[in-house]
């Protein structure tokens, strides 16, 4: 039998935690490698299975890779041995779609099998439409057929581009593609996710030329050739906001180190209106959880706006409020799978389209629940540790892709949680 996590809650969290390093930053830095003959260093990389799935991929494109203590991880491709982002690996991570970018920029095409059949994603079917459009305005000829987006080009040509929608993997594809175009590219509407900061900060030392990142408006002036760089990776806003979430719904007493809580401002405002206690102290956030949390209504929205991936964490949390609650998901179609599960276990949750209005109740009762999606567990395993009993959470290889020894961390702040199978 698949891995599961038995949880016996009702202990209230406590301690401190260090966080680890973000996975959404993680992982398109590594695909900055493909930009360069050179080694690109990594210092921080998660033990996630995220990574290890973005490491096979660009070890079959050509990069040898080597990992060192402390996520110290070394990426260096001399030479691009395929072009090809096969199916088997972009079905499992949609993310392995960032390989576009640099790839078609190095080399002139790059083949990327489409994402399609991912729970939460895709707007009319049409997930990638963005990164493909703004790389037909960099003059590349895209094709689509059997399944696979086929980009080519000689050399991209810098341009305006204007998105859509706001697009974290689309404009760090662009990104990426434009920082070897030839003139000047501008990103409007781009992502103002502290993780394209991140990747900006690493092209950059790579020797790329980009101004604005961090803003909706990113300037990039393209140069002929990067050469190889040392990056840290940031640390992961979601993740230590889960562990705070996980010590409010306890109401425990949690003390994440190592975070950056600018990066987190919406989430830790949100912790706080629902009762929960916070002290922020330089890269120390501290959550003392309430003894019941207050009613909050949240909208999803991209940064700085409160994020998605932490939207399942407070369903969690608002389903044992004093008080109705209106969550509002506007950036992913279909994410509400964990709200019938926390129902299994005696929340009151109504879901209708992109709305959920969640009537908070006294308590949870375990039960046997199942993880659809990466931050769907992480809202399941927070009502396990808050709930009466015994809660057994299947397909845990969801929360492997995303959370570095979730168990391991939660049980270091007294968490009865443990893996078995
Ligand atoms: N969209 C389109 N067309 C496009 C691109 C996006 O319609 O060409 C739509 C998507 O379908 C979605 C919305 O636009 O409805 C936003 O999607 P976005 O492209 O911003 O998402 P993403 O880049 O695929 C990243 C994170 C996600 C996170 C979202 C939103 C990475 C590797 N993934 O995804 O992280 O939820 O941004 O913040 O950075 C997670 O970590 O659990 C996770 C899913």
């Amino acid at each position: 039998m698949p891995a599961r996590l038995v949880i016996e809650g009702g202990t209230p969290l406590r301690g401190e935690i260090q966080a680890s390093a973000a996975k959404n930053a993680a992982l398109p830095a590594m695909a900055a490698s493909l930009l360069t003959a050179q080694p690109v260093a990594l210092e921080n990389v998660p033990a996630l299975a995220d990574v290890v799935t973005m490491g096979s991929l660009l070890e079959q494109l050509g990069a040898e890779m080597s990992a060192g203590p402390d996520g110290a991880t070394s990426l260096q491709v001399t030479r691009v041995a395929s072009h090809e982002a096969p199916y088997d690996l972009v079905s499992t991570m949609r993310a392995s779609v960032v390989v576009l970018g640099p790839l078609l920029a190095r080399t002139g095409v790059a083949r990327v099998a489409l994402p399609g059949g991912c729970a939460i994603g895709g707007r009319g079917g049409r997930p990638i439409d963005q990164h493909l459009k703004g790389l037909a305005r960099l003059g590349a000829d895209i094709t689509i057929q059997n399944g696979y987006v086929e980009a080519r080009a000689s050399r991209l040509k810098g341009a305006r581009i204007t998105t859509d929608l706001v697009t974290v993997t689309g404009t760090e594809n662009l990104m990426m593609a434009a920082v070897l175009a030839e003139g000047v590219t501008v990103l409007e509407n781009a992502a103002r996710e502290p993780e394209v900061a991140d990747l900006a900060r690493l092209l950059t030392a790579m020797g790329a030329r980009i101004e604005g990142a961090g803003t909706e408006r990113i300037e990039i002036e393209g140069v002929v050739e990067l050469g190889g760089a040392r990056h840290r990776i940031i640390p992961d806003r979601i993740e230590a906001g889960t562990l705070l979430a996980a010590g409010a719904i306890t109401g425990g007493d949690v003390t994440v180190t190592g975070a950056t809580p600018r990066h987190m401002t919406a989430t830790l405002a949100k912790l706080e209106e629902c009762g929960a206690a916070l002290t922020v102290d330089g890269d120390r956030i501290r959550c003392v959880g309430p003894e019941r949390p207050q009613a909050a209504d949240i909208i999803t929205s991209p940064f700085p706006g409160f994020p998605t991936d932490m939207q399942g964490q407070m369903m969690a949390l608002l389903g044992l409020a004093d008080g109705l609650s209106k969550i509002t998901e506007t950036i992913f179609e279909n994410r509400f799978m964990h709200a019938a599960e926390l129902c299994r276990m005696g929340a009151l949750i109504e879901t209708e389209g992109s709305i959920a209005v969640v009537r908070g109740v006294k308590a949870y009762q375990g039960a046997p629940v199942m993880a659809t999606d990466l931050r769907a567990s992480a809202s399941l395993v927070l009502a396990g540790l808050a709930a009466r009993g015994t809660t057994e959470v299947s397909r845990v290889y969801h929360l492997d892709r995303g959370y570095e020894a979730l168990e391991k961390k939660l049980q270091s702040l007294g968490a009865r949680i443990r893996r078995v199978g």
